[in-house]
């Protein structure tokens, strides 16, 4: 793996003139965060070598380098899931490509569906930890090198970094959440009984990316923000029918509000 992740690396560095501070996921509902971007090199995911395929024809995604609010970013518009059939390693692939290029700390956003009863549509939620129901993209043989047989896992959302952007959202009037986000396989949305089982075993809200991603990140080191936007509720009394669509339409209107805090996020970053 080490050597697919070099290669991959070595690719994209001769194309990029300055090397990220931050990489950046943009899931559902971060995806225009993008237009802020000041971009100078944008490269699709379908020329670096081992990246995965894509099995979307026509999103193929892409990475995107520029400068947010002056600091050196590198943006990855599309995701891989694990329910498009991937395995956990090959999702989380693009992560460890981003570590060797020299970022920082990463950043990732995802949409979800709450089980905190006191949730609405349209919260921003910070995720400050979670259950893993995907399988580990750490199993397999362990290279020393990327991290870890056994990396902790008692903080796996960066403390100082909740802490700036809950000051920055009480600044701007911006009402935030906080709690745990269970990661599922997906594709199906979660039954009743479901999501009433997600809440009793401690999540507020679930979904169906970012943990495996997370986990590669804390196995490297690297200091991980994330947040999601609640898009339906997996609440007694207020389940309705959810689609894809509906998901992509509510995440739309939380996208600004998410989009400022990230910005915020990195103003504030002293290092
Ligand atoms: N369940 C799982 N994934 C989701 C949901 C949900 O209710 N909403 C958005 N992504």
């Amino acid at each position: 793996m080490l050597e697919k992740i070099t290669q991959s690396a070595n690719y994209i560095k001769e194309k990029i003139k300055e090397t990220p501070e931050i990489g950046i996921i943009l899931g559902t509902g971060l995806g225009g965060l993008v237009e802020k971007i000041e971009t100078e090199t944008k490269i699709p995911y379908a020329e670096i070598p081992n990246f995965p395929i894509s099995t979307v024809k026509g999103h193929g995604g892409n990475l995107i380098f520029g400068k947010l609010n002056g600091k050196n970013i590198v943006a990855m518009q599309g995701r891989f899931h694990y329910y498009e059939g991937y395995i956990a390693q090959e999702i989380t692939f693009p992560v460890r490509v981003l570590k060797f290029l020299g970022i920082k700390r990463l950043f990732v956003s995802n949409a979800s569906g709450g089980v905190n009863p006191e949730f609405e549509i349209g919260d921003i939620m910070i995720i400050t930890d979670h259950i893993n129901l995907i399988p580990n993209p750490l199993i397999g043989p362990n290279n020393e090198k990327l991290g870890p047989r056994f990396p902790d896992m008692s903080e796996p959302y960066d403390k100082k970094m909740i802490k700036i952007v809950e000051e920055a959202a009480k600044e701007e009037g911006i009402t935030v959440r906080k709690g745990v986000y269970c990661a599922v396989t997906g594709p199906t949305f979660e039954t009743p009984a479901e999501y009433r089982y997600f809440r009793i075993i401690g999540a507020d809200a679930v979904g169906m990316s970012t943990v495996p991603e997370v986990i590669v990140a804390r196995h490297m080191g690297l200091p991980v923000f994330a947040v999601s936007i609640i898009t339906d509720l997996g609440v007694p009394g207020k389940i309705v029918e959810v689609s894809h669509e509906h998901v992509l339409e509510a995440a739309k209107k939380s996208e600004g509000k998410m989009t400022l805090l990230i910005k915020k996020l990195i103003e504030r970053l002293d290092d």
